[in-house]
């Protein structure tokens, strides 16, 4: 596949390890073979925290500029209804980068940035400390293993998974759906990126996967392509009502500090908790 077409992918998701520069390829291997995580049956703590060790904070969460991509999250959230005061679930919350923008944001409110990986939370925390060091609104970070939420019943007003679905496989996307229902309150809204086939993105990531054996697609944290179908489906049987889409490829999201209005790269889904008693 053209090298422009894999770059073009590699912008919006953290796989696709094989471009990476053979220096850093060998570095992962390191991390991959050592540390705490290295033993963890949990195939996507072990690949997310050596990744996390062997890159850099801006880097090890996918390429591209991290501080825009970060304003453009926070942009969907704007759109959607953040308020100051709300409390927002960032899961995989990677090295902060919406945190650094959203935290400003919530005054008067909570940020709570959960993670699989300890070494990516260990990056978040320094940064906003660095950023932040007297944020105006509480911020909690937890690591959090599997779709169990250490968080109360509908405590969250707002959660976001962004560039977390895109990496694992739908049945597990379904088990996190099903869990972050218990915690969003009623009408209260989960945004989701992934990536649908519509986007030319994404089919060369899926070509570029397809040429991998079963064993080198799962050596690294892998690219999971979708249907915004499939993804409504999950939501839908997880008991979510589906709000929309903002197309990955559409320059739709008003970013902060940006006068164009930009697109993600990926998809995002917006969900919203329905109010009845269910
Ligand atoms: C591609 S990064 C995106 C980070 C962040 N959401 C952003 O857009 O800047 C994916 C992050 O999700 C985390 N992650 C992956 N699977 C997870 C899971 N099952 N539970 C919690 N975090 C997870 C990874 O450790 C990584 O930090």
């Amino acid at each position: 596949m053209a090298r422009r077409a894999i770059d073009r992918a590699r912008r919006f998701t953290a796989g696709a390890v094989r471009v990476l520069p053979r220096r850093v390829r060998a570095e992962l291997q390191r991390a991959l073979a050592t540390g705490d995580a290295a033993a963890s049956g949990n195939t996507y703590e072990r690949l997310y925290d050596a990744q996390g060790r062997a890159m850099a904070p801006a880097s090890s969460i996918g390429a591209g500029d991290f501080d825009l991509i970060g304003r453009k999250e926070l942009g969907l959230l704007l759109m959607e209804h953040l308020r100051s005061t709300d409390t927002l679930v960032d899961l995989g919350c990677g090295t902060g980068r919406l945190a650094v923008h959203a935290i400003p944001t919530l005054a008067g409110g909570h940020y709570v940035g959960i993670d699989i990986a300890q070494s990516m939370l260990d990056h978040a925390r320094a940064l906003i400390d660095t950023r932040h060091p007297s944020p105006p609104c509480r911020v909690t970070w937890q690591q959090q293993r599997d779709d169990t939420f250490q968080l109360p019943d509908a405590s969250a007003d707002m959660m976001c998974a962004f560039s977390v679905f895109t990496h694992m496989e739908h049945e597990d996307t379904f088990r996190y759906l099903v869990s972050a229902r218990r915690v969003v309150r009623p009408g209260g809204r989960f945004l989701f990126s992934c990536l649908p086939m519509s986007l030319a993105a994404a089919r060369d990531i899926f070509r570029e996967s397809a040429s991998r054996t079963l064993a080198e697609r799962w050596a690294t944290v892998r690219n999971v392509t979708t249907t915004p179908e499939m993804m409504e489906t999950l939501a839908t049987m997880a008991g979510w009502t589906v709000r929309g889409w903002y197309a990955g490829d559409a320059r739709v999201i008003e970013t902060p500090g940006e006068s164009d209005r930009l697109s993600l790269g990926q998809s995002t889904c917006v969900l919203e908790r329905p109010t009845d008693a269910r």
